[in-house]
């Protein structure tokens, strides 16, 4: 085993998007980066682009696969010889009416969304337990704050992750392991590109208080807080990353629009 006297992340969903933003993030302070995902040509695209060799590793695997997961962690460990931080960050979209929705399709975004941070937080703990402790932290959604339509199968599964989220900071303070979750509104990548069209995309914008999308890299920086020390005492959180979406219940465009003329 190579002990690193670096910190170590490891990302899920890393090879584009929120990943991939947080896993360059957390090579910007000095980390060393475990990426996962189970597309290999982004994740190699991935670490072309960042070309830290010596301080990252891919990892090809999906987050519902517990034999992958088990041969990952084991990988992360002899590689970096500690674990610091987990991003539960992988996720699928199946947007669909409740009457649409195939039971196969609901299983499968529950087995991605919600049983694979399981999976993988019960892999992960006994290392991150022999490093002293460490964070974890869920990406969920504004879509398990706030229902809306066709969000049953994902609104369902990030309201899951959301209280998945609370019963492991409960249950690892004792290890020294912090858990919190991060609810990013929409965001422009790939997976926001596939399902939102131009009638959507404004709608957000007079819908979301500070009229615009987060960027991915807005998303990461308040990952990395939650993983860094500077959040020593935050566990068990739902922190919204969404210009002020979630709070805004009754902030209707008109009435904004009469504020802004007023
Ligand atoms: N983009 C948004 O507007 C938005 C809004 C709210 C929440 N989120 C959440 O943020 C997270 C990241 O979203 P994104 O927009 O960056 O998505 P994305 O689709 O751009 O990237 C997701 C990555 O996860 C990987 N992935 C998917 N299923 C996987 C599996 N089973 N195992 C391993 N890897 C898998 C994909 O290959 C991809 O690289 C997701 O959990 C998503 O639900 C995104």
């Amino acid at each position: 085993m190579i002990a690193s006297p670096t910190n170590v992340a490891l990302v899920t969903g890393a090879a584009r998007g929120i990943g991939l933003a947080a896993a360059q993030r957390f090579l910007a302070d000095g980390w060393s980066v475990a990426l996962l995902d189970m597309d290999d040509d982004g994740l190699r695209a991935a670490m072309e682009t960042l070309a830290v060799p010596d301080r990252t590793i891919a990892l090809h695997c999906d987050v519902a696969d517990r034999q992958s997961i088990a041969r990952d962690i084991a990988a992360v460990g002899e590689r970096f010889g500690r674990l610091d931080a987990l991003v539960n960050n992988a996720g699928i979209a199946v947007f669909k009416p409740l009457m649409d929705t195939t039971p196969d399709e609901w299983q499968r975004v529950m087995d991605v969304n919600l049983t694979g941070p399981f999976l993988m937080t019960q892999a992960a703990v006994p290392l991150m337990r022999d490093s002293g402790g460490g964070a974890i932290v869920n990406i969920t959604s504004i879509s398990s704050l706030r229902a809306s339509t066709l969000r049953v199968a994902y609104g369902s599964s990030k309201a899951g992750l959301a209280h998945f989220t609370k019963q492991c900071a409960v249950e690892l303070a004792q290890l020294g392991i912090r858990v919190n979750s991060v609810a990013p509104g929409p965001v422009d990548t790939a997976m926001a590109k596939q399902v939102h069209t131009t009638e959507i995309r404004s709608d957000y914008r007079d819908a979301i208080p500070m009229a615009r999308y987060g960027l991915e890299e807005e998303l990461a920086e308040a990952i990395f807080f939650l993983c860094s020390d500077r959040a020593s005492y935050i566990t068990g959180q739902i922190l919204a990353v969404d210009g002020g979406f979630d709070a805004a219940g009754i902030g209707l465009p008109t009435l904004r629009g009469e504020r802004k003329n007023g």
